[in-house]
């Protein structure tokens, strides 16, 4: 059957199918923006949950400055789709890599990230042949122990010698307070952002002092924003799964507000026992990972295990006329790791099917 956009529901569409409730995306768009605007700091929205340059423009509409990708692949298909401001939130090594970046910095304005020297030195080298300059931020260690350079007297020395190099211009510092999202009593992940956040305020300070400008001070997910978007000498955020929500951002990172936009929708394929039922969507259509997929229009229904290309829901007795042909809708766990699995978001305004959004980043891990 061949269905037009406008005929097509989430009753009829083929499944599995990656759902987007535009109302919702819209109004979480507009709900952080309008906490970054309250609070004087820009929003830079992470790509890595959407990799759509669509979804990208909606968000330049609604006032982000430009967008933080992942990888300079996640980058190259942000700048095809008209993005210009693009922070790399991650470090770029290697000839071909640079050779790339060259031709991106020829139609975009990105900022990559540097903790050695070694990284921008290549960098430097190939921006100053090409009679080009690009910006570049350090990242700093500012606890999640994953990349970045100590902060203090390694962050000034490390600034001191990018700002001299041709080719580059210094643009700021970064730091991600990830390993924090999850503290569990709220006072006590707020002091230990906090001071995580400090960190970054003390290096912006210790550099301009020095005389390094340091215009960009860039932080923050969607499991932290509210408590960076107030934190002083914070200029821009990068939370990026906030647009869609999710299980993992309200109950593990206790994220208050935002509205689920991100759904799955999936067909009962199997009735194989009264108490069992099998979707025809496992861990290849939704990440368990983190938060397992929530039943959404079915009380009485829970995923209790996914393999592979099969979900499997356990029926309560009174939920179990579900019936071979019926639809389930499902909260994924984690809209990031589920995003990554799919070519399109079928795009949904109320009941009708509004667009087919391509996934264009997905897969662009070099
Ligand atoms: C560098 C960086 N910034 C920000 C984020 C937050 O992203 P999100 O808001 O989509 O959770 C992440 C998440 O992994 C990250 O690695």
């Amino acid at each position: 059957m061949n269905l037009s956009l406008t005929d097509c529901t989430k009753s009829n569409l083929d499944t599995p199918a990656l759902c987007i409730d535009l109302e919702a995306m819209e109004s979480n768009i507009q709900s952080v923006m309008a906490t970054c605007r309250q609070h004087g700091v820009e929003w830079r929205p992470h790509t890595k949950c959407h990799k759509s340059p669509v979804i990208a423009q909606k968000l330049i509409e609604a006032g982000a400055i430009g967008m933080t990708c992942a990888k300079l692949g996640e980058a190259e298909v942000m700048a095809a789709g008209g993005i210009r401001d693009l922070l790399i939130a991650n470090l770029i090594v290697g000839d071909q890599k640079i050779a790339r970046l060259v031709e991106l910095r020829r139609i975009a304005d990105p900022i990559v990230c540097i903790d050695h020297i070694d990284q921008a030195k290549p960098i430097s080298a190939a921006m100053n042949k090409a009679g080009l300059k690009l910006r570049v931020i350090l990242e700093l260690n500012i606890g999640l122990d994953r990349v970045g350079v100590a902060p203090g007297d390694a962050t000034l020395a490390l600034a001191q010698q990018v700002a001299a190099l041709p080719g580059i211009e210094f643009a700021g510092i970064m730091g991600y307070e990830g390993h924090l999202l999850q503290v569990a009593d709220l006072s006590e992940k707020e002091k230990r952002i906090r001071e995580a956040l400090d960190i970054l305020a003390e290096n912006k300070s210790a550099l301009e002092t020095s005389g390094i400008p340091c215009p960009i001070v860039s932080c923050g997910g969607t499991g932290s924003y509210v408590f960076a978007v107030t934190h002083p000498g914070i200029t821009e955020l990068q939370a990026g799964g906030a647009i869609f929500m999710d299980d993992y951002y309200r109950n593990q990172c206790q994220v208050p507000d935002l509205g689920f936009a991100l759904t799955v929708v999936a067909t009962v394929v199997s009735r194989p026992a009264p108490e069992r039922a099998i979707i025809d969507a496992g861990r290849k259509t939704m990440n368990p990972d983190l938060v397992m997929p929530r039943v959404l229009n079915c009380s009485g229904v829970t995923v209790s295990s996914l393999s592979a290309e099969h979900g499997s829901l356990l029926l309560d007795e009174n939920s179990q006329s579900l019936k071979i042909g019926d639809r389930i809708e499902l909260l994924p766990g984690y809209s990031d790791m589920t995003c990554v699995l799919h070519d399109h978001f079928f795009a949904f305004r109320g009941d009708r099917l509004d667009s087919i959004v391509p996934l264009a980043g997905r897969g662009k891990l070099q």
